[in-house]
Order: structure tokens, then sequence, then C-alpha cells
């Protein structure tokens, strides 16, 4: 494996660094210290042409002003109804960001931090202090994101927190992914091991109730084509995917997801204990800049690992408490074939 640190840029006075690791398959990540942003995801395609396969940015200014774009998410991904939340009976605001809505994290969540990065053992480690002032949340918190790429090409980004007061801990990556050299995921075909999706209130929170793919446009159960998709998406309920999927019950060595193209041969699968995965192919991104060139609708995919959203507002959707004192640790994993 081979690292390297490099100086990124600077914002707000503060050098960004960003490392990198390259396994010897010519498979490599990158991640800077801005919001432990995953900043790039090369590795070739069927006829060994490598390519970033992110929707990365060149400068922190730009991952600011058009925020989560491969940012780590947290404390809680997703939203939080009028930002309220009780724990053990006592009830809890933390700081709105879309409307009454705290959405990933509010105003100062992980994607706003800047992170004390460093190698340890071959692997892209990043920690912060957040106190409870910095970002509204109960509990001052410790975090570490440990971005970690295996010799057989998967990617692992461990999230680990405790917490000096019972508080929410729910991270993700907000990656967003296009597996090919065209500026859409059009080609692309994407499976998700989930029967339900969670039905969603106009401000995007969720209502509590869960509703079946079966004969919808949101079935992903057997690798639909995406264009279909999001066209299918239009003609029945008038919107692209913003979805949250309810994963299946399954083994942790079953993907949740794969996302392929077949042109290139490139594939994603996506590896997690968690009980939801967050879909996002963005219909506008005019005047963002990426790395690959200027937004363009439907330029990539959002693929959010994570618990259910909104927990603990709705029975059922599992748990997202760091109680005081305890250490939780989350993983997701990306495995690159081609
Ligand atoms: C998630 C949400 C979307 C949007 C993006 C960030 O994917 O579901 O509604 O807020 O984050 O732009």
């Amino acid at each position: 494996m081979q690292i390297k640190k490099e100086l990124f840029d600077k914002y707000n006075g503060q050098d960004i660094q960003r490392f990198t690791l390259t396994n010897d398959n010519g498979v490599s990540i990158s991640a800077i210290s801005l919001g432990a942003t995953w900043n790039a995801f090369e590795f070739p395609d069927k006829n060994g042409k490598k390519a970033n396969v992110l929707l990365s940015m060149d400068n922190s200014e730009e991952i600011m002003k058009n925020q989560y774009f491969c940012q780590a998410i947290g404390r809680t991904a997703g939203r939080i109804t009028k930002g309220t939340f009780s724990i053990k009976g006592k009830e809890y605001h933390v700081d709105a960001n879309e409307g009454t809505t705290t959405l990933h994290g509010g105003p100062h969540g992980f994607n706003t931090q800047i992170w004390n990065g460093s190698f340890e053992d071959n692997q892209i480690v990043f920690e912060k202090h957040i106190d409870s002032t910095d970002d509204s949340f109960p509990g001052n918190i410790d975090v570490k994101i440990v971005f970690a790429l295996s010799d057989d090409n998967e990617v692992t980004i461990t999230y680990s927190a405790k917490s000096d007061a019972d508080t929410l801990f729910n991270p993700t990556q907000h990656a967003y992914f296009n597996l090919s050299d065209h500026d859409n995921v059009y080609g692309q075909t994407l499976t998700i091991n989930a029967d339900k999706y969670l039905e969603l209130n106009k401000d995007k929170t969720p209502t509590g109730k869960m509703v079946n793919v079966a004969n919808t446009a949101y079935d992903f159960r057997s690798d639909l084509n995406i264009k279909k998709g999001i066209d299918d998406m239009k003609q029945s309920v008038g919107h692209t995917y913003d979805e949250v999927y309810v994963i299946n019950d399954h083994s942790v060595d079953q993907p949740i997801a794969t996302l392929a193209d077949p042109d290139s041969g490139r594939k994603v699968s996506i590896k997690s204990a968690r009980n939801a995965l967050v879909v996002f192919t963005p219909d506008d991104l005019d005047g963002v800049k990426f790395t690959r060139g200027d937004g363009v609708a439907h330029m990539g995919i959002a693929l959010e690992a994570q618990n259910l959203p909104d927990t603990p507002n709705h029975e059922g959707f599992g748990s997202v408490l760091l109680p005081a004192g305890e250490e939780k640790t989350y993983t997701i994993k990306y495995k690159a074939e081609f």
C-alpha cells in the first residue's frame, strides 16, 4: 500500500490536507480533512482505464458552497422533524437548517468541521472533539472516522463515537457515484435489498409508514436501469429519487446495494449492518463545478447507508442512541469490481 499526504488547499485560514491510499492493483482512495470528505475513488474499467467514480470537487470553497457532496455526515444522517427528539423521556431541540427540520446533523454537522487527519497503519484517520455547544446536540462527543483500502479493492469507512452524555449517532458518507465516463448515470443499474421504502411528508421527513416497492418505480430489487427508473418515477409520482429504502434483514456479508455500469464493467457493492439506504439522483446540478466537469442533471447517484432517519421519533425505526460513556462503531464497505 502506497500512502501520500499533500496540501489540498486552505479554508478559513486553515490547511486542508489530502490523504491518499493506493493498493497494488492501482485502486486508490483520497480523503480530505475538511468534512472528512471522500475526495476520490479511482479504479480501472474492463479495459484497464482508470477513472474517479465519485462526484468530487477540486477545492474547499466549491465543497462548502455545495454541501454534502461525498462528505461525512453526522451526528445524524437524514432529517429530524422540527429538530426535536426525546431520550429516556427528556426532550431535546437541536439547531434546524432546513426550515424547522434538522438535516444531516444541522448547520454544524460533521461535514462542516475541519478534522485532525493522519495515517495510522496505512489507514486514513480523522478525529474530532465536538462539544454540545458546537452543534447543539446533547453530549460532548469524540468522533473517529477511518478510511481503509484492502488489497481486494474494498473501501471500509468506520465511524466511532463516544459521548459524556446520552446523545444520537447515525453517521454516513454522502457519496455520489458515477461509474461511467458519461456525464450522467443513465446507462447504469442499481440493485437494492429492500422490499419497502419510507413514505415522506412534503418536507421529506418520514411519516413513519413503510410502503412496498412491488409494482412501483421504487422497485430496485433486481438491477433496474437508472434512467428507466427516473423516467418511471417522474411519470408515476412526479419526481426523481430522493428516497429512504428500508433494508431487508440481511447478513453483514451480503451487499445491501450494488451499482453497476455495463459499458465500463465497473461495479460497486455496498455492505452495511444498518437498516437504511438513502438514494438521491438530483435533477439540478447546474452551476456546480465537479472534478469531472460542470454539473448536469443526474450526473451522479447518492447512496447513503445509515439507520432509518428521524429516529427516535418513530416506533420500529431502530435506535441511534449513543449512551453516555459507551463507544458505538458503524462501518460502510464499498467493494470495487472491474
Ligand atoms: C440527502 C437528502 C436530500 C438532499 C441531500 C443533500 O440525500 O435525502 O434531500 O438533502 O441529502 O443535498
